[in-house]
Order: C-alpha cells, then sequence, then structure tokens
C-alpha cells in the first residue's frame, strides 16, 4: 500500500516537471515556428575579456575587436544577443551544457576543439610567440629548452610549450594570460608563450616593463580564430552567412583597421 502510494506520487511530480519543461520549451521556441510575431530570443555569448586586443573590460563593458566584430556578425544576422564574461575555463563547461549559446574569445580552431563543439569560418590568423624580458637569452623557441614557461591554462599556448618540451613542471598554467605574463615580470616563469597580437600589444601598452616578443615560424605555425558553439548548433550556418557578407562589403575591414591600423589579409581567411 505505502509503496504504491509513492509510486504514483513520483509519478505525479514527474508529469507536472514534464508539463513544466513542455511549457518552457514551447516559449523558446515561437521564433522557429513560422509564425509572423516571432518573439526574439536573447542569444547569450561567453568570452574571456583578460586578453586585449581581442577582448578586455572597460568601464564594465566588454570592448574589443572580437566584440565589435561581433556586434557586425550579429546585426548583419538580424540576431539580438548578450556578450559576457565568464573567463576562459568556464566559457567551454557552459558551451558544453549550453548554458551560452556561443562564445568568442581569440579561439584557434583545432582538430581536438573540433570534437566537442562547433566553429565559424576562420575570422583572424594568428600565431604563437614568445614574451621574454628586454635583454633575454632567448632567441628562439628552443631556447626555452630547460626554462620554466608560463601560458593561459588549456590554450594553443599550452599545447605549443608541451609539443616542444613535453608535459611537466616546466610550464606553469594560469587562469589568464595577463596573470601569466604578471608571473614574468616577478621572475616566477623565463617566458611566456601566447597569441601574436595579445603578446604585442601587452608590449605597446607597457613600455615601461620592457618586454620583447620573439617570432618563430618554424616553430609556431598559423591558427585561425573562430566563434564556438555546442555541437550542432543551428546558430552556426546564421553566423557564418553573416560572417561572410561582413567580410565582402568592407565591415569586416573596417573593424580589422580600428583594432590593428592595417588592412586585414582577408585571402587568408578563404581557404
Ligand atoms: N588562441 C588561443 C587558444 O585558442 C588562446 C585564446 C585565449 N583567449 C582568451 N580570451 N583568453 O587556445
Amino acid at each position: 500500500m505505502l509503496r504504491l502510494k509513492k509510486g504514483f506520487i513520483v509519478a505525479v511530480v514527474a508529469a507536472l516537471f514534464m508539463a513544466l519543461a513542455a511549457c518552457g520549451k514551447s516559449t523558446e521556441t515561437t521564433s522557429s515556428s513560422g509564425s509572423e510575431k516571432e518573439t526574439k530570443q536573447k542569444i547569450t555569448v561567453g568570452t574571456d575579456a583578460a586578453f586585449a586586443p581581442f577582448e578586455y573590460m572597460e568601464k564594465g563593458k566588454v570592448v574589443g575587436f572580437d566584440a565589435d566584430l561581433l556586434d557586425a556578425v550579429m546585426k548583419e544576422a538580424g540576431l539580438d544577443y548578450e556578450l559576457k564574461n565568464i573567463g576562459w575555463d568556464p566559457l567551454f563547461a557552459s558551451l558544453q551544457s549550453k548554458e551560452i549559446d556561443m562564445g568568442i574569445s581569440g579561439i584557434t580552431i583545432t582538430d581536438k576543439r573540433k570534437q566537442s563543439y562547433d566553429f565559424s569560418a576562420p575570422y583572424f590568423e594568428a600565431t604563437q610567440v614568445i614574451l621574454v624580458k628586454e635583454g633575454s637569452p632567448v632567441k628562439n623557441a628552443l631556447d626555452l629548452k630547460g626554462k620554466t614557461i608560463g601560458v593561459q591554462n588549456a590554450t594553443t599556448g599550452q599545447e605549443a610549450a608541451e609539443k616542444l618540451f613535453g608535459k611537466g613542471e616546466h610550464i606553469k598554467k594560469f587562469e589568464t594570460s595577463v596573470v601569466a605574463i604578471m608571473e614574468m615580470l616577478n621572475g616566477g616563469v623565463d617566458a611566456v608563450i601566447t597569441d601574436n597580437a595579445v603578446a604585442n600589444e601587452y608590449v605597446k601598452n607597457n613600455p615601461d616593463k620592457k618586454l620583447q616578443v620573439i617570432e618563430d615560424p618554424d616553430n609556431f605555425t598559423s591558427e585561425y580564430y573562430g566563434i564556438i558553439f555546442p555541437k550542432d548548433s543551428d546558430l552556426k550556418a546564421k553566423v557564418d552567412e553573416a560572417l561572410k557578407n561582413i567580410i565582402e562589403n568592407g565591415k569586416y575591414t573596417e573593424v580589422y583597421k580600428k583594432w590593428f591600423g592595417i588592412e586585414p589579409n582577408i585571402e587568408n581567411l578563404k581557404q
């Protein structure tokens, strides 16, 4: 008797839950029903805003090349969105759990990431570089052998360092690239491996820190940034279409020039 009762309650609760879930769903997806009065849904975009000039905080707002590019893409696509600074590791976790709909954060398109996420077409070409103090004996990547290297956790900078010297204590992982650089300034690591535009921006903005950027195309190959989505997101097609349009109509060039002061090499993105 008691058993039966319990089963009954469980069933009622489950039914209630299902009904509630269905309710939520139907309001969320009104826009795809094809009805004329579409309820516009705000798309949540995540980023790690400690990566100037791509994304950083200014007066409580995320600004940078990625922020402007995202704005241009979403306007072109007619999508309403909100860009949130949630941090690097949480960004990937939130995509997995679909707490966010997409991410833009100077994210390199890699085969490994492609197994778990979808990417837009590439929107920026980058490479890893080494950041050291002026006068450092390090002249190329191989000179880092036996030295401690700072990287942002779970980035292609970490991957590049591990590819050269294997995993281990010599590679120190930090929550942001900025923290890795600060650690080098404090003597905690000998060098930092990070993305070229970010290293250049830091050096430019902090002349008093007396740092230098070392390029090494033999050891660091080209990488391409893409906007990231959970697997099989229907946003990818819309974003790709909009990205293509703004590359063709000159809006991309405008944003690129604003942040980098030079013309982009659009041909590089068309592969
Ligand atoms: N491009 C590198 C990667 O994808 C680093 C990106 C870091 N971006 C950031 N906003 N912290 O691994």
